[in-house]
């Protein structure tokens, strides 16, 4: 028998979003997954997270927008994409064909901007959840903002859950104090499962020129640098919350997807380690199946949270 693999990330929600294994793409480091079809069989991840989408397209912030940095990448997008309405027209019929799931990730400048964008969104083919950004640094309204309270991240969840069916993960921030009460509040409002962490609020200067390295004077960190703090927060976050937890940060390989299991994840996502390599989540992906056939492991079950116990 091959190990099982599969993973269900909402399995309070009658929509349900079961997963064929429970390696993931980080939104914003993906595109919308067509732009890696050709470079390798997209179809066998659990999911592909999209580009965050807004109500209206949005040019994002000014140049530069990403730098590099010890152990990570410092980036200041903005929130760049097409707009709700060229997702549902151009790219959904497209994922719709597709056998892997995609998840849509959703921003806004107001609690009122999730509502209309779930609601939008909802029964779209091609459309199996919807991943909400509070938790993104690089955008003067919305955003972190929210994630960074649990009130205000409540708030921003219960408007989604009322005006969704679909299977609904909320993305959280580590820039807030106390991420725990976050993601307790978020569950108790209704997300069916949590995803963390999005980027660490930082900053470079370019010291020839004198400025901040980047157009946007600070950014978000990502990449290998903040994994031990990601895999911190997924360990305190998975002991407090009852719904799956969803770990990204610094994810490259299949021993550091391991980590994330072991510390109480269900799934997990690669986001910047795709730049070097654009098929960093296949081999994550085979690494753990290499992993769980080599100690003999039949399920997941058997390795999520160990490191808790
Ligand atoms: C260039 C870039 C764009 C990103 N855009 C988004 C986004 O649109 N929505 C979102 O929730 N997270 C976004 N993120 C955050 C990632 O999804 C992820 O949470 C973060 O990069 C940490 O994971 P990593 O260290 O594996 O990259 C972006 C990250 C990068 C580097």
């Amino acid at each position: 028998m091959p190990p099982n693999l599969s993973v269900k990330l909402a399995p309070e929600s009658p929509a349900g979003l079961t997963l064929a294994n429970p390696v993931m793409t980080a939104s914003g480091t993906f595109g919308y997954g067509t732009e890696y079809a050709d470079v390798f069989d997209i179809q066998r991840l659990g999911a592909i997270v999209c580009k965050a989408t807004t109500l209206a397209p949005r040019e994002g912030n000014p140049q530069p927008r990403l730098v590099e940095t010890a152990g990570g990448v410092l980036n200041s997008i903005g929130l760049q994409n097409i707009g709700v309405a060229a997702v549902i027209r151009e790219k959904a019929p497209l994922w719709a064909k597709w056998r892997v799931p995609v998840i849509v990730n959703i921003a806004g400048d107001s609690i009122t901007d999730y509502g209309k964008l779930a609601a939008r969104l909802t029964g779209v083919k091609g459309v199996s959840g919807l991943e909400v950004n509070i938790s993104c640094p690089n955008v003067s309204a919305g955003g972190a903002a929210f994630g960074a309270r649990p009130d205000t991240a409540a708030a921003v969840t219960a408007a989604v859950r009322q005006a969704t069916t679909l299977p609904v993960i909320v993305k959280l921030t580590p820039n807030t104090g106390d991420i725990t009460a976050v993601a307790q509040a978020c569950a108790r409002a209704g997300a069916d499962a949590v995803a963390l962490i999005n980027s660490v609020k930082g900053m470079a200067i370019d010291v020839a020129q004198r400025r901040p390295a980047i157009g946007s004077v600070t950014g978000g960190l990502s990449g290998p640098a903040i994994k031990p703090i990601a895999l911190a927060m997924v360990y305190e976050v998975s002991g407090a919350v009852d719904v799956p937890v969803i770990g990204c940060g610094g994810i490259a390989s299949a021993a550091d997807a391991l980590e994330f299991f072991m510390a109480g994840a269900s799934a997990v996502q690669v986001g910047s380690a795709t730049f070097a390599n654009p098929r960093a989540a296949l081999d994550v992906l085979e690494g753990i199946e290499a992993f769980m056939a080599k100690e003999g492991i039949k399920s997941l079950d058997e390795i999520i949270g160990c490191a808790r116990k």
